[in-house]
Order: structure tokens, then sequence, then C-alpha cells
């Protein structure tokens, strides 16, 4: 699967969003190893804490069911009825990711039109916080 395909995916996965309290709508495609992919979207809640981010429930489902090595994320993300633009992940799904993907996973942004902005997770968090 090339990038422009799982963005697209991600952008199909952005309209599943539930942000009723922020109007920020999330999507993220996860290519596993399996060439598998599994989507995500935000889900918030009005308690606010318990919000999970798109990145997070697309890991979360793919190791869930039984697939832990990934090559690539597709992320999409903006105000509600606006174009997908950069939505580069949060600190919390940085980690997340780190846990399971190589330092040279492809992140794949949308840039607010049809393009994409390719980018490797060890370019976005440089000294994972690991145990031992
Ligand atoms: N959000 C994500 O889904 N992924 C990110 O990486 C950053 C933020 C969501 C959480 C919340 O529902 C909304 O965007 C606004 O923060």
């Amino acid at each position: 699967m090339n990038p422009t395909e799982l963005l697209q995916r991600a952008k199909e996965a952005q309209t599943n969003a539930y942000a009723p309290y922020s109007g920020f709508t999330v999507g993220a495609a996860l290519l596993g190893k399996s060439g598998k992919v599994y989507t995500g979207c935000n889900v918030e809640n009005a308690s606010f804490s318990p919000t999970c981010c798109a990145e997070r429930v697309a890991i979360f489902k793919a190791v869930s069911e039984g697939e832990s090595e990934f090559v690539a994320i597709a992320i999409a993300g903006g105000k509600k009825n606006e174009p997908a633009a950069a939505c580069p992940p949060c600190g919390v799904c940085r980690q997340v990711l780190s846990e399971f993907c190589p330092e040279e996973l492809s992140v794949i942004l949308a840039d607010g039109g049809e393009g994409a902005t390719v980018l490797t997770l060890g370019a976005l968090l440089p000294h994972r916080f690991h145990l031992s």
C-alpha cells in the first residue's frame, strides 16, 4: 500500500471521529508488516481525560488483534468540516508508537491539500523513554 492510499484510509477513519467537545477530528491508518491496515479515530468523553487519540485507537486495535510490527502510519486531522490538515501525533501517542514501532516508521501527515509530508518516528521522538 502506498502513502497516498494509506492517507486516504486515515481520512476515511477521520469521518468516524467522535469529537463533540473539541470539534477537532482525527483519523489514523496504521500499516502492519502483514499488510493489514488498522484504522482509528479520536473518541472523546464528557469527562475529558478518558478521551483517546486516533493513533492510540489504531495501535491498540492492531496489538489486540495480534499484530505488533508496523511499517507506516498515516494521520489526518482538522476542525470539523475543514480539509484534513497536518496533525503530528501528540507526545503520548509518539511514546505509545515507539513501544512497537522502529525509529524508521514512516509517519505520513496530511498537508491540507492532496499531498502529504512524510517524517519518521525517530525524528518525531528522539530519546524515547524506555525501562532499563
Ligand atoms: N487528538 C488525536 O486524536 N491525536 C493527536 O495526536 C492529537 C489530538 C485528538 C484528541 C482530541 O479528541 C482532539 O484531537 C483535540 O485535542
